[in-house]
C-alpha cells in the first residue's frame, strides 16, 4: 500500500518530532492533539526547528518551505484520516485503546494504526479495534528528528504485509527500521531501563548526587548522563514505563520505580518541558 498521507496523534516531545520527519520528508501530515495549546507550542517548535537547519545549512529554504506546506494541525479528532495513523499520546493503556477504538471506527479499514508506546503491549492495545492485523508498534527514539533507529513490533494479529510497508517507510524517511517481538519494553527500553533504575538508586541511596552520576556517566562516554535523559525523556512518561515493566515482569526487582522519580512526577517536575525536573531549564 502508498502511504501519502499520515496522522500523527498527540504533539508532545514524540508526536510533534515525529509530524516534523514525515513533513519534511513529504508526506501531508495532520498534527492532532486534544490541547489546543500543545498543538500551537508544537507546531512552533517544528518551525523553528526547521528554521535551525535552514541557519546551519542542512535544509534549504525551498525544502523548509514545502515541508511547512504538508504540515497542518487539528484540535478535532474527526480530522485523524489518514493512510498511517500514528498514535504519541501518554503512556496509559486506556487512554491509548479509547483513542484507538475512535482512530479505527473512523478511517478506512486499509489504514494502518501503529502505536509509539514504549513499553505496553501491542496485542493488548489492538484488542478493542476491528483491523488488528493492520495494527502495530513503531517505536521512535527521541529526539526523533535525530535517532535512526525505530522499532517496530508485531502484535498477535499483525499481518507480515503491515510489517513490511512499516519497514519500508521507515527506511524511506531515512531510519533504520528493527522488527522486535511483543515484549515488555520491546529491546531497547528493557535494556535501557537498568540505566536509569540504577542510576536512581544511586541517588536514593546517596551515593553520589545526581550531578556527579551524570558527570561520570558523560565522562565514562555516555552522551547524555541518566538524570539528564530523564528530563529530556519526561520524568512522567520514564516512570510510567518503568512502572508498566514492574507490572509485566510480575514485580520483578530490577524493573522496581524509584520514589525519587515518584516525588517529581507528583510536583510536576517533569523535566524540559515543564521547565524542572532534576535540574531548571529556561522555558
Ligand atoms: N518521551 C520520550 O522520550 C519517548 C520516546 C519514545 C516513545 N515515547 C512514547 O511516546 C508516547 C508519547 O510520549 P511523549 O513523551 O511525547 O508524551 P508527552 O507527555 O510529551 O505528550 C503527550 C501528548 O498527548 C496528548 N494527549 C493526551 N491524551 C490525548 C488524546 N486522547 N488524544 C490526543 N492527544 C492526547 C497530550 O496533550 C500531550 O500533548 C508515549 O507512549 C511514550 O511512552 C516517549
Amino acid at each position: 500500500m502508498a502511504i501519502k498521507k499520515i496522522g500523527v496523534c498527540g504533539a508532545g516531545t514524540m508526536g510533534a518530532g515525529i509530524a516534523q520527519v514525515f513533513a519534511q520528508h513529504g508526506f501531508e501530515t495532520i498534527l492532532f492533539d486534544v490541547n489546543q495549546e500543545q498543538l500551537e507550542k508544537a507546531q512552533a517548535g517544528i518551525l523553528s526547528s526547521w528554521k535551525r537547519l535552514v541557519e546551519k545549512g542542512k535544509l534549504t529554504e525551498e525544502a523548509k518551505s514545502a515541508a511547512g506546506k504538508k504540515l497542518t494541525i487539528a484540535a478535532d479528532l474527526s480530522d485523524a484520516k489518514a493512510d498511517l495513523i500514528i498514535e504519541a499520546v501518554v503512556e496509559g493503556l486506556d487512554v491509548k485503546s479509547d483513542l484507538f477504538s475512535k482512530l479505527s471506527a473512523q478511517n478506512s479499514n486499509e489504514t494502518i494504526l501503529v502505536s509509539n508506546t514504549s513499553s505496553l503491549s501491542i496485542t493488548q492495545i489492538a484488542a478493542g479495534i476491528s483491523n488488528p492485523e493492520r495494527f502495530a508498534g513503531m517505536h521512535f527514539f527521541n529526539p526523533a528528528p535525530v535517532m535512526k533507529l525505530v522499532e517496530i513490533i508485531g502484535g498477535s494479529h499483525t499481518a507480515n504485509s503491515t510489517i513490511e510497508t512499516l519497514k519500508e517507510l521507515v527506511k524511506s524517511i531515512g531510519k533504520n527500521p528493527v522488527v522486535c517481538k511483543d515484549s515488555p519494553g520491546f529491546i531497547v527500553n528493557r535494556v535501557a531501563r537498568h540505566f536509569y533504575v540504577e542510576s536512581l538508586k544511586i541517588a536514593e541511596e546517596q551515593v553520589a548526587s545526581f550531578e556527579n552520576a551524570d558527570a561520570l556517566l558523560e565522562s565514562a562516554g555516555f552522551k547524555m548522563g541518566a538524570f539528564k535523559l530523564m528530563d529530556v525523556i519526561g520524568n512522567d512518561i520514564n516512570f510510567a514505563v518503568t512502572n508498566s515493566l514492574f507490572q509485566a515482569f510480575h514485580g520483578d526487582a530490577k524493573f522496581r520505580p524509584s520514589r525519587i522519580q515518584e516525588q517529581k512526577v507528583k510536583a510536576n517536575q517533569l523535566g524540559v518541558k515543564t521547565g524542572e525536573g532534576f535540574y531548571r531549564y529556561s522555558k
